[in-house]
């Protein structure tokens, strides 16, 4: 017979919604589901030709997407690190564009052929791939040297 479950407390209903998981789930949780340590957003965004905004996921393909889900599979990590497809990250300027949590590191102008590099140094060895993070200056802002004016 399943134990009863007793209803959070005020003080656990008002904690994060993963804090308040019932302690008797939390715990079969955390036996049978794999602990990611990273996720990975690819913005997979697809805009039409005639769009006037650009898009990361300009020939519809989601090559780059695919080519992280692989590089992860290759080294065995996909357990433990999640690549997402994401819709428009709002960084259209700076795209093809990949955030990774819980670092929250942005990266710009990402290709397939860097993916490797970004799997190896950022989400292996822990030091994120400089050459391609978007500096903090361009991220949410209205304006910055990479976005149009709007007059
Ligand atoms: S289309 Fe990729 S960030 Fe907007
Ligand atoms: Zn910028």
């Amino acid at each position: 017979m399943a134990a009863e479950l007793a209803p959070p407390s005020f003080f656990e209903s008002s904690l994060p919604v993963r804090a308040h998981v019932h302690p008797a789930l939390n715990s079969r949780y955390s036996r049978t589901m794999p602990k990611f340590t990273h996720h990975v957003f690819i913005c997979n965004n697809h805009r039409l030709p005639d769009d006037p905004k650009v898009s990361c996921n300009a020939d519809g393909s989601g090559e780059l997407q695919q080519a992280f889900k692989k590089a992860l599979a290759v080294r065995g990590l996909s357990r433990t690190i999640r690549s997402n497809k994401a819709g428009c990250l709002d960084q259209c300027e700076h795209g093809p564009t990949v955030v990774v949590y819980p670092e929250a590191v942005w990266y710009g102008n990402v290709t397939p052929a860097d993916v490797d590099e970004i799997v190896e140094s950022h989400l292996v060895g822990g030091k994120p791939l400089e050459r391609l993070v978007i500096a903090d200056a361009c991220l949410n802002t209205a304006r910055c040297e990479h976005k149009p004016r709007r007059n």
